[in-house]
């Protein structure tokens, strides 16, 4: 849950690509600390080596370009594995190949100044036509009462819910500025752009309580543009779905 998920390590792994996104971390972290201590240990060497003594004159020697290259050779060679062997083929993976909508909840998640507006299609399965002009204390969405298929849509703010066991399939925009949707456990982060609706996906692999932060400074109130992803297992998850009353009839009547 979310109280111990922070820590000096990495947050709890909780989407199907968590580990993957971690591996990259981990090797990058690996390799720099290698990088270091050899660098360090060749400085080193080149002080207590070359240092100014009593009858010894400074010379220059000729080694050629070359061999002086060798070095950045070799990370030149690893940087460019990391890149085509790890970096695209996960970037491919996590943010191109997007799960059908057939096999995934969709739901459109829109950012504003300070909140996470959530907004899933309800019973008929359908978004309903959303207009700013009709945006309102009421209506965070401007949901249209007058489109049939927006009579039943459910909207939740800063509390986002979802299923074990299939991915999650987001539309997301911002209403103002940029935002980032950032939920670290799930090792996924994407910026909201007014005007653009960019598509996002992960499937988690733990139920509980995840944390949603803001990655992107947006205002006063960016450190506050907090929310939650509840995540249940299925059963659970329809239970919540068929107790939610519709956006644009909260009372239900
Ligand atoms: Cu929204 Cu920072």
């Amino acid at each position: 849950m979310t109280e111990s998920n922070y820590g000096w390590g990495l947050p709890t792994a909780a989407s199907t690509f968590a580990k993957e996104i971690d591996f990259g971390i981990y090797l990058i972290h690996a390799a720099m600390f290698a990088i270091f201590i050899l660098w360090g240990i060749f400085f080193v060497y080149l002080l207590i080596r070359y240092r100014a003594r009593p009858g010894v004159a400074a010379k220059h020697e000729e080694h050629g370009i070359l061999a002086s290259l060798i070095p950045d050779f070799i990370v030149l060679a690893f940087e460019l594995c990391l890149i085509f062997l790890y970096a695209i083929p996960s970037w491919s993976r996590i943010k191109v190949e997007t799960p059908g909508a057939q096999d995934s909840l969709t739901v459109e998640v829109t950012a504003e100044q300070f909140a996470w507006d959530i907004h899933y299609p309800g019973p008929d399965g359908k978004f309903g036509r959303r207009d700013p002009a009709l945006v309102h204390a009421s209506n965070v969405l401007g949901l249209d009462p007058n489109d049939p298929s927006a009579l039943d849509d459910i909207v939740t703010v800063n509390e986002m819910h979802i299923p074990l066991g299939r991915p999650t399939l987001m539309g997301l925009t911002s209403k103002d500025v940029i935002h980032s949707f950032f939920v670290p456990d799930f090792r996924i982060k994407q910026d909201a752009v007014p005007g653009m609706r960019i598509p996002v996906w992960f499937e988690p692999t733990k139920t509980g309580k995840f944390e949603i932060g803001c990655a992107q400074l947006c205002g006063f109130g960016h450190a506050l543009m907090r929310g939650d992803v509840f995540v249940h297992a299925p059963k659970e998850f329809e239970n919540w779905l068929v107790d939610q009353k519709p956006a644009l009839n909260p009372t239900g009547k």
